[in-house]
This record gives structure tokens, C-alpha cells and sequence, in this order.
């Protein structure tokens, strides 16, 4: 069955809410984009479920409402899951960014978003899913790193894929120094990524993104050099 992420009306832009725990590096590149009057989607709520994120600051500076669930304050993840839930709709969002959001969320909340909810995370998946990404790409010995924009299913850090950037390792790096590179394509990667979905441009086909009107790419890449 094929189901169209989006209902083609652009004139509608799409009411995101994005899921923050801390930084929110990408969460500013979202707001960046979002920016341009050519971006069919507003960022209508930054919600964290840490009072302390930096990335909170980032949404107040742009002058974007904030709200702080903060799970000391629930018994359960599906109390938790709940009052976030309510959090989104009552902001107006139709569609959720999660955006380094450190926490599970239970398979009732991801049915309820079910293709209205992405992430980012920083692999080419489904390598190297979950935590300590960079020092396990490290230790395989992979030639390249990167990081994928998915739509949120059960499992952590699965769903279909809708946008991967690929960065090389270098011989010397280390964990942060991948990091940072991963970071940099991480900005470009979720920004392309919400845009295509915003535009209508995705559909999902039996568990995978079919995305329109992607860049010309090459057809393959060689070993990255390694210094
Ligand atoms: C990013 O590396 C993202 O891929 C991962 O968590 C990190 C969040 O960084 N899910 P920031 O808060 O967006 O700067």
C-alpha cells in the first residue's frame, strides 16, 4: 500500500512540533530553514523533556513557544506520552521532529505519529543504530560515517529512510572529531529532509521512503581518502 506522508496542499504549510533533550543543533537548523518563505512548514512548538537544554534557548530566541515535560513528574512513560501528546495537538502541530529527544517512547505514541514523526540520528543506518555511534564506527574500521533522516517506527532508530548524508573516517579521527563532521551533514541532512516531506514529495511503499525529485547522485563512491 502506498501512502502519501502528506496531503499535496502547499498552501497548508505543515505545523511541526520538535521533541528536544539538549543543544539543539539541529533544531536550529530546522528553525533556519524554516525561515525561508519557500519552506512549506512552521515550527509551532519546541517541547524538551529537559528544563535545562540549551536547545530551549534557541526556540526563545526565535521567538518559537516552549514547553518542559519533565518525566520526574510522571509515574509512567504512557502518563509521560500523554501529556506530550497533548502538548503537540494543543500547539497545532500535525507533525513531529525528533531532535536528540534522549528518550523511548512508547508504542502507542509512535502509532498515534505513525508517518507524521521523523528523526534524525548519527549513522548510516541500519548501521550502528543506538548510542555511542561515532566510537563504534571507529572500532569496525567503516571507511564512511554519516547520518539518516528516518520516519519513527517501535524499534529505536528504525523506520523507513527518507535522506542520508555519507562523510568519510579519517585514519586519526577521533569520536568527536567524527561528530563534528557527522554534525555538519546532520544540518543539511534534517533541513532537505522535513522540506521534502513538507512538499509532499515522500511516500511511504511497503516500509520505505520513496522520495521524488532527488538530487542527481553518483553512482557509486570510492574509498574516501584517508587523511
Ligand atoms: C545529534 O547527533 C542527533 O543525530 C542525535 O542527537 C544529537 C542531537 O544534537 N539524535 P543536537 O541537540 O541537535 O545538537
Amino acid at each position: 500500500m502506498a501512502l502519501n506522508v502528506r496531503a499535496p496542499d502547499p498552501a497548508t504549510p505543515l505545523k511541526v512540533g520538535v521533541l528536544i533533550s539538549g543543544r539543539g543543533s539541529n533544531l536550529q537548523a530546522l528553525i533556519d530553514a524554516c525561515r525561508d518563505d519557500a519552506m512549506p512548514a512552521q515550527i509551532v512548538a519546541v517541547i524538551s523533556n529537559n528544563a535545562e537544554a540549551a536547545g530551549l534557548g534557541r526556540a526563545r530566541q526565535a521567538g518559537i513557544p516552549t514547553h518542559i515535560v519533565n518525566q520526574q513528574d510522571f509515574a509512567d512513560r504512557a502518563s509521560f506520552d500523554t501529556v506530550l501528546d497533548r502538548a503537540l495537538r494543543d500547539a497545532g502541530a500535525n507533525f513531529v521532529c525528533l531532535a536528540g529527544f534522549m528518550r523511548l517512547l512508547t508504542r502507542d505514541f509512535v502509532t498515534a505519529w505513525r508517518d507524521r514523526m521523523i528523526n534524525i540520528h548519527p549513522s548510516l543506518l541500519p548501521a550502528f543504530p543506538g548510542l555511542d555511534t561515532h566510537a563504534r564506527v571507529l572500532a569496525a574500521g567503516a571507511k564512511f560515517a554519516g547520518c539518516s533522516v528516518h520516519f519513527v517506527r517501535f524499534e529505536t532508530d528504525t523506520g523507513p529512510i527518507i535522506v542520508q548524508a555519507a562523510v568519510p573516517v579519517r585514519a586519526d579521527d577521533t569520536p568527536d572529531a567524527l561528530a563534528a563532521r557527522v554534525l555538519e551533514a546532520e544540518h543539511r541532512a534534517y533541513p532537505l529532509a522535513l522540506r521534502l516531506v513538507a512538499e509532499g514529495r515522500v511516500r511511504v511503499v511497503d516500509e520505505r521512503a520513496i522520495v521524488d525529485a532527488r538530487p542527481p547522485a553518483p553512482e557509486f563512491i570510492l574509498n574516501p581518502p584517508e587523511a
